[in-house]
């Protein structure tokens, strides 16, 4: 009787084991099975390169990059290898947020050049093989936009219905939160309506609105405008918050001051990402990337095949961890939780294991520079910590979006000065912390971390004066440390961060388990190093990275006996799971 009892629960115990690894719940969020989304595409493939024009390369001198720049660079850029190039916005803008205010949506911004020189830009990148993404900032415009201008003259002009308005004779609008202004104040009066406009970001970012059929047929007939010239596909500014509820009731309490989110909840969203689907995506073989929000199951929305909307999605969990809470990016004293922070990725990339296909990054233009936040840029670790940190984001599961001048270790130039600054989210930011009587001093310090304009300062190409950026005076100081930390230097030193760049390419290529190979965190609670696995047809690669600027041991459970390196950031790259500061090893098992 005893045995037989044993016996029925040993049964049991498999039974609920078998349903458990199978059921999408019972999956462990550290074990990622690929087997089942090995639906191969180009985009998964790809690593793209993100171009921030306006720092890239400067041709006339006016010390702003332009796409005349951008060409007499195009085989620096096809020699990394990467496949796609992602370019910020490039249309004409007044460029109070640096182009995401877009006054013509069809032209390009007079200091970047003109069309015929896009034209000649997307021509030299298709030469190389190189495809492109462009941004499409279409939650708001520019209020230098001409349907702006026209809707803020009259209530009865044709454009009024393609903005967001409140009339003053219903009184003051419910209060909404303004990203981009200094009162906090999302609603601007304008006298000539005696109305208040909505505006998510900026004063001069009115949002559009999506709610109105002829703004929505408007957008998608210039998107056909650019994927007829033959771009490869978008980038989607800030497109969870197209949709807005136009009864403006209060802010819901139980988003608790989270009104990002809030704003990532309007409800016909995703109506209009499948109307968008239906009607232009569909029609090209193009990829898409949404700048999403908020927790799995939201960003899955974008991206689940079924729903027919994107293809790819970012999340913004990782990337924003380890600032106190309730403060404008203010990095904790106390640094991150590494363990935690592991986690994230591990929840995310098992979620997009199930369906759907997510990104790897570790900076873009809205970030500070991937070696001062993530890595080390003491002069002892730059070149092996931004070798590591490489290694990371070309060995995920996921599309890699690796961000310019960071394959050659560009670090924060940490301004004193708020003078020195460009960037609109620090000054208004500056601008409330002043106002509310704050911390300055303290603030400015926080922001030689996190602030945006450390991804920004000018590319760093040699040595000569400004990092040969420009001859004239460059819009955003160049970082000083040009000197050592350049392109010409680099290419001539074959163990340079650049060339580990190019290799870690050429390795993801060479090796399809590093693109849809499963993914599994190993050694889940060493408080050092970020170890997986990648496994696809029976081979296994097992990839180490020494977060630390000390040595670390692992325990990784798997045998290493007769492990072959393919990849190193040290020369001689350990084998045996003792790993040196800043480590990165790619073991073939
Ligand atoms: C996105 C862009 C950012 C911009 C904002 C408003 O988050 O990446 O640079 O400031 O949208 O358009």
């Amino acid at each position: 009787m005893q045995s037989i009892h044993y016996l029925l629960i040993g049964a049991l115990g498999v039974v609920i084991f078998f349903f458990a690894c199978n059921s999408p719940e019972g999956k462990t969020n550290q074990q990622t099975s690929g087997a089942d989304t090995l639906d191969k595409q180009w985009w998964k493939e790809a690593v793209v390169y993100q171009i921030y024009p306006r720092s890239f390369q400067d041709s006339d001198g006016d010390g702003i990059g332009d796409l005349k720049g951008i060409i007499s660079k195009l085989d620096y850029v096809k020699s990394l290898g990467i496949d796609m190039v992602w370019l910020n916005p490039i249309y004409a803008s007044p460029n109070k947020d640096n182009g995401y205010d877009i006054s013509d949506y069809q032209n390009i911004m007079k200091e970047f050049g003109t069309m015929e020189d896009f034209d000649i830009l997307l021509k030299g990148m298709h030469d190389r093989g190189i495809k492109v993404f462009m941004d499409l900032v279409v939650n708001h415009c520019s209020d230098q936009h001409k349907w702006f201008q026209s809707a803020r003259s009259s209530r009865n002009s044709p454009y009024y219905n393609y903005f967001h308005w409140w009339p003053a004779e219903k009184g003051k609008p419910p209060y909404r939160w303004g990203i981009f202004d200094e009162k906090g104040d999302a609603w601007e009066y304008n006298k000539a309506t005696n109305s208040y406009y909505l505006h998510y970001f900026a004063d001069a970012q009115p949002d559009l609105n999506w709610e109105n059929p002829q703004l929505r047929q408007e957008i998608y007939k210039m998107m056909r405008f650019w994927l007829d010239k033959g771009i490869d596909g978008f980038r989607l500014d800030a497109i969870a918050f197209i949709s807005k509820d136009t009864t403006f009731p209060p802010l819901p309490a139980e988003y608790n001051g989270q009104w990002g989110l809030y704003y990532a909840s309007g409800p016909h969203l995703h109506d209009y990402m499948q109307e968008m689907n239906r009607e232009v995506l569909s029609k090209y073989n193009v990829a898409t990337v949404a700048e999403a929000m908020g927790d799995v199951e939201r960003v899955m929305k974008f991206v689940d095949p079924a729903r027919k909307e994107l293809t790819m999605a970012y999340y913004f969990e990782a990337i924003d961890f380890g600032y106190l809470p309730n403060e404008y990016k203010m990095p904790d004293p106390k640094g991150y939780d590494f363990l935690q922070w592991k986690k994230i990725y591990a929840k995310w990339t098992d979620a997009f294991a199930q369906k759907g296909w997510g990104t790897i990054y570790l900076a873009n233009h809205d970030q500070p520079r991937m070696l001062t936040r993530w890595g080390n840029d003491s002069p002892e670790f730059r070149n092996v910590s931004s070798k590591m940190l490489t290694t990371f984001i070309l060995s995920m599961r996921g599309t890699a979006f690796y961000y310019f001048g960071d394959e050659i270790g560009m670090s924060n130039i940490k301004f004193d000065r708020v003078d020195d600054y460009n960037d609109i989210e620090l000054l208004t930011n500056y601008a409330q912390v002043k106002a509310k009587g704050g911390d300055l001093k303290r603030f400015l310090e926080g922001m030689k971390i996190s602030s945006r304009d450390n991804g920004r300062t000018p590319m760093q190409w040699n040595n000569s004066p400004n990092g040969g950026f420009t001859t004239g005076t460059p819009w955003l100081k160049v970082n000083p440390n040009y000197a050592t930390v350049n392109v010409a230097a680099q290419e001539e030193d074959p163990q340079s961060i650049l060339n580990y760049f190019r290799q870690m390419i050429q390795l993801r290529k060479s090796e399809p388990v590093l693109i849809y190979g499963d993914w599994k965190l190993v050694d889940a609670d060493n408080p050092d190093v970020f170890a997986y696995t990648r496994s696809l047809n029976g081979k296994t690669l097992l990839i180490l990275l020494n977060f630390k600027a000390t040595e670390a041991t692992l325990n990784t459970g798997l045998n290493l006996n007769g492990a072959k390196a393919l990849i190193g950031n040290y020369p001689n790259p350990s084998t045996d799971g003792k790993l040196r500061p800043y480590e990165a090893v790619i073991l073939d098992l």
